[in-house]
């Protein structure tokens, strides 16, 4: 199986994962930052990372998932809400709309800390989102905790899938 990593990541948290996800599979892989990543057309498995921005996945992994075609795909995210909030899940659902044309195969997603200048700022608005009152907790994260886990996703959705 051929497999490829791509993710998007602004302040790091997502690149934890996307590290994580890469370590979990199996010879013949490849990582890469969104930017930098090529048609991923030939490949069987490809794993893709994005960070929740105004409810959505971020606009350069978005670009990313529609233009998946046939392959497997693995999801996963970081974002300052909490995990099992409707926002996340409607957040994932997006990204699974976004790339219809490709099969999902398995989804993570875990908090990602906040840098402290986006949280004054977020929470400066006039209507701050209601998500940012979740975010606290998101502090520390990805954590150890969180890498075992989407590690152990990754082993699940491989053995399942062949
Ligand atoms: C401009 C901006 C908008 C954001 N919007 C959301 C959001 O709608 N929902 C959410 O849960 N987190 C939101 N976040 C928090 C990030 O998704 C979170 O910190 C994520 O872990 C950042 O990932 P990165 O370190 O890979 O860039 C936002 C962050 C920024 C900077």
């Amino acid at each position: 199986m051929r497999s490829w990593v791509v993710y998007s990541s602004q302040t790091g948290n997502t690149k934890k994962l996307a590290e994580a996800v890469y370590a979990a599979l199996p010879a013949e892989k490849e990582l890469y930052p969104v930017d930098a990543a090529p048609d991923a057309a030939k490949y069987d498995f490809v794993a893709v990372g994005f960070w929740l921005k105004a409810g959505k996945p971020d606009e350069k992994a978005a670009a990313y998932l529609e233009k998946l075609s046939g392959t497997k795909v693995f999801l996963f995210a970081t974002h300052g809400a909490a995990s099992d909030s409707e926002h996340v899940k409607n957040a994932i659902k997006y990204a699974e709309d976004l790339a219809k044309n490709a099969k999902v195969v398995g989804r993570f997603s875990c908090q990602g800390e906040i840098a402290p200048q986006v949280m004054e700022k977020i929470r400066a608005k006039p209507q701050p989102p209601p998500w940012i009152v979740e975010a606290p907790p998101a502090e520390g994260h990805p954590d150890e905790n969180d890498i075992k886990r989407v590690r152990r996703v990754v082993a699940d959705v491989l053995e399942k899938e062949g």
